[in-house]
């Protein structure tokens, strides 16, 4: 769309008269200003939600009435535009209750149907009551087994970026905020939270009530239901686990609390008063989500030695880059992802040092040279402004977002100066607070604040609408990775055994460079030397573990077969699935497919319609 360059095409299809008649050629041809959204924030925008919802476990439904407050941004509107993806829709009424009339567009599967309210010149709000389809792909479902206490049932959502649409009818498009408030009626015993003001106990009732009083695009609306609890590591900090998690994951994540200053002290005061995290099933599809006011994340990173915790400094710097300042379209989804990286690598070198925050960037090239090498450097999904419309936002947004965003940023900073960089950053996010920004936006501050005068040649438009990595890329070097190809070598030569290679100091980052390095054509002899020293195939490190299947995979080496076996039904999380199911198939296409139909109850749409791809 194809399809959503031109909404009018949904439409006129079914009444193209009507159509017609009542909003004119004009309106009829314009395009939607978000190319994944069938909104129309050009003309009305819903400014507050009230969500008034029911969550059902044996039907796998939630079944809710959202009232939105509407101001016209045209003078002379007559609808309002929503997104939604097989809601059941039961009624559409204004403000006093009176019934409005709508119209649906065809059912699209990727960006579902467009539902468009007549409003009356006195329509000030509208309150549409509807059930979600068991099928919404914003919502996993768990059954009481595929938790950690295994007692109770879990739900969770994961809106971005066009999901949101799946579970509550909304302008779904990042570039329209809006505040809500919610009343959630959840099975008693267990407890709900949104990316709201949060409760810290279980109700009485099962009913939980929500306050988010600062606006946020429809993509960090966000809902999670267990039997959960919550207990604070710091004044402002805290973390929701279910209680057989509680204890590690407070261990893991004790260091909340000094990110969260680290990060004030960097980029300016945060904006949504707490910042928790709540440490989801291992099937959540992603590291981590940036819903506001609580971070929604995989156990996967509880390691048991806080190596794992740059994802948390990530969620947590998206509560600026993304959360407060927030790409207009996905197009320009490296503003997101790309300010997040940088400012994530710097509250880590904040706390860790800069040896720390380097071996990430060594790590995040090595991700992006990779991704380079699959797309091919020429693609034009190598640019940091993408061309997705009529596609899957989700097939666009890969690591050049994250790290040619990141190496982009870090090439300004080493060009200007970091002084001169995070003041012009701090003002960034204080003028653009709670604001949309695209790339165009952004590169015009930066050539009236920052890439003047002697800097005036700095090559912009190559990294942002160029392929490939720029000849300025900056080039990191990194002591403890020099120290941990040395040791590779003299194994690999046989002048050491695993044993004499001063591992013992070795961090997650070390290891994971050590077993990427791994020369393709490793010998199962050597990986099963490597295990009897570091029992590697046993790590409770899920980095180690997933880096360390494939290698092992492409070896030949059968030791890894059960615990990866184990590790695909139980983890859901795409980065690990894909790359190891990627050479499994390689390797041996029937077990391949047979592991993944077994697993594939226990993995989130994310995963699966990405999974589908490869191995159906
Ligand atoms: N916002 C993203 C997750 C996301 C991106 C969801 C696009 C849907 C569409 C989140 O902040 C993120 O980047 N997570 C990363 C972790 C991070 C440390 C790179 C992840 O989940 O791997
Ligand atoms: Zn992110």
């Amino acid at each position: 769309m194809k399809l959503l360059s031109s909404i009018s095409s949904a439409f006129t299809c079914r009444w193209p008269l009507l159509a017609f008649v009542f909003f004119g050629a004009v309106q009829l041809r314009a395009q939607t200003p978000d190319p994944h959204s069938f909104s129309r924030p050009d003309e009305v925008i819903t400014t507050h939600l009230s969500l008034n919802a029911k969550v059902d476990f044996e039907a796998r439904i939630i079944a809710a009435t959202a009232q939105y407050a509407l101001r016209r941004t045209s003078p002379d509107a007559q609808r309002l535009v929503l997104d939604t993806w097989k809601l059941n829709v039961s009624s559409v009424k204004d403000q006093e209750g009176k019934k409005l009339a709508y119209e649906w567009s065809d059912f699209d599967e990727l960006f579902g149907s467009a539902l468009e309210i007549e409003l009356l010149p006195a329509t000030f709000a509208v309150q549409i009551t509807y059930t979600t389809d068991p099928s919404a792909k914003a919502l996993q479902w768990l059954l009481p087994q595929q938790t950690a206490g295994k007692t109770m049932p879990y739900l969770f959502t994961q809106s971005q970026a066009i999901l949101a649409r799946t579970w509550l009818p909304c302008q779904d498009s990042p570039g329209v905020r809006f505040t809500y408030d919610a009343t959630v009626a959840v099975p008693k015993g267990m407890m709900a939270l949104m990316s709201a003001e949060n409760p810290q106990k279980k109700s009485e009732d099962g009913v939980y009530k929500f306050r988010m009083d600062q606006p946020i695009p429809s993509y960090l609306m966000a809902m999670a239901v267990g039997d959960l609890e919550f207990e604070a590591v710091g004044n402002r900090t805290g973390v929701y686990a279910e209680p057989r998690q509680m204890k590690a994951a407070v261990y893991e994540f004790a260091e909340m609390e000094q990110m969260l200053n680290a990060a004030e002290a960097l980029y300016g005061p945060y904006a949504w008063e707490r910042y928790d995290l709540i440490v989801l099933p291992p099937s959540f599809p992603f590291g981590g989500m940036e819903n506001p006011r609580l971070t929604f994340c995989t156990p996967t990173i509880i390691a048991g030695d806080r190596s794992l915790t740059a994802l948390v400094a990530h969620e947590l710097a998206h509560s600026w880059s993304g959360n407060l300042v927030t790409n207009k379209t996905w197009n320009d989804f490296w503003l997101n992802e790309g300010f997040t990286v940088y400012f994530e690598r710097r509250i880590m070198e904040a706390l860790y040092g800069v040896e720390y925050s380097n071996m990430l960037a060594l790590l995040g090239m090595q991700d992006l040279q990779a991704t380079l090498g699959e797309l091919g450097h020429s693609h034009a999904d190598t640019h940091l402004k993408l061309a997705l419309a009529g596609r899957d936002p989700d097939e666009g947004l890969t690591d050049v977002a994250y790290e040619k965003g990141y190496f982009f940023l870090r090439a300004i900073e080493e060009t200007v100066g970091r002084e001169k960089f995070d003041a012009f950053l701090r003002g960034y996010f204080a003028r653009n607070a709670f604001k949309v920004m695209d790339t165009e936006a952004f590169i015009r501050e930066l050539r009236t604040k920052l890439l003047r005068g002697p800097h005036l040649n700095f090559p912009v438009d190559e990294w942002v609408y160029g392929p490939g990595l720029p000849e300025n890329a900056p080039v990191i070097h990194s002591d403890k990775f020099a120290a941990v190809e040395r040791a590779l070598d003299s194994f690999l030569r046989g002048d050491a055994s695993p044993e004499e290679l001063l591992t013992s100091t070795w961090t997650t980052h070390e290891w994971l460079h050590f077993i990427r390095q791994l020369p393709s054509d490793v010998s199962e002899r050597s990986l099963d030397r490597l295990d009897e020293a570091f029992e590697l195939t046993h790590s409770g490190n899920s980095e180690i573990l997933a880096a360390w299947f494939v290698v092992g995979l492409r070896a030949g080496y059968e030791e890894i077969d059960r615990p990866m076996e184990e590790f695909l039904w139980e983890v859901g999380r795409r980065k690990f699935l894909v790359p190891i199911y990627t050479e499994l198939y390689r390797v041996n296409p029937d077990k391949a497919k047979t592991i993944y139909s077994r697993s594939r109850e226990n993995y989130h749409s994310v995963s699966t319609l990405t999974l589908d791809g490869l191995l159906r």
